[in-house]
């Protein structure tokens, strides 16, 4: 019997990346999505689970008494309950802390199994706002990235990136609009190489890793 790669997907928001990977996951025979987790109790990614016929757990901080870290250690063992081999994060406005990490590190390529897209090229604009941000600085090509996640914030291993332009007269919603669609083709198309093996590690500096995807 064909051995399935089990993932979940953890969103916060409306979940469209969410959708585009449950998408991309429904096409794929050797891979079973366990779940969607969000850390909101009315996101729009608990209806994008329903309708791809997905279970979508809600755990709030307000369910762990506000407690960040006993929300992370539920979110950690539902994960491992469900036994997932990889994490994708599509939109989840949570720091993953060091235990977390290390429950999805895979010991031989020395890499945490947990994905994120950011809404800008990395290393520029880190943090939570990477449209606004490149959008007031005023730049003239901006992009998405998508990377492992490592302890320091927006800084893992980076896979692939893909840009856009900025129109003169393009609004923060048109800059905002031309990055998803770009996040929309990127992401789904990295999760497939990714989870049929179709990518290698490799060590770029003294510190720094890079994954390298094939195909
Ligand atoms: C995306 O822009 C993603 O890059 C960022 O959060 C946003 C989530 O959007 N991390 P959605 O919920 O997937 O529509």
């Amino acid at each position: 019997m064909e051995n399935k790669v089990t993932i979940a997907i953890l969103a916060s928001g409306t979940g469209s990346n969410a959708k585009a990977l449950l998408e991309k996951a429904a096409q794929l025979n050797q891979v079973e999505v366990a779940c969607v987790i969000t850390d909101r109790a009315k996101a729009g990614v608990i209806e994008v689970a329903d309708v791809a016929g997905v279970e979508c757990k809600v755990i709030t901080s307000k369910n762990c008494g506000g407690d960040r870290a006993r929300q992370e250690q539920m979110v950690t063992d539902y994960l491992k309950q469900k036994k997932v081999d990889w994490v994708f994060l599509a939109g989840y406005m949570k720091v993953l802390g060091s235990n977390f990490l290390a429950a999805f590190k895979d010991e031989a390529l020395g890499v945490n199994r947990v994905v994120n897209i950011h809404p800008s090229l990395l290393p520029s604009f880190k943090g939570a706002n990477g449209y606004k941000d490149a959008f007031e600085y005023g730049v003239a090509l901006s992009g998405v990235t998508v990377h492992l996640v490592s302890e320091e914030l927006d800084d893992g291993p980076i896979i692939a990136q893909a840009s856009f332009t900025r129109g003169v007269d393009d609004s923060l919603s048109d800059f905002m609009a031309n990055g998803l669609k770009l996040e929309h083709q990127l992401y789904p198309d990295v999760m497939e190489k990714l989870l049929t093996s179709k990518f290698k590690v490799h060590r770029t500096g003294d510190a720094r890793l890079r994954v390298v995807l094939e195909g």
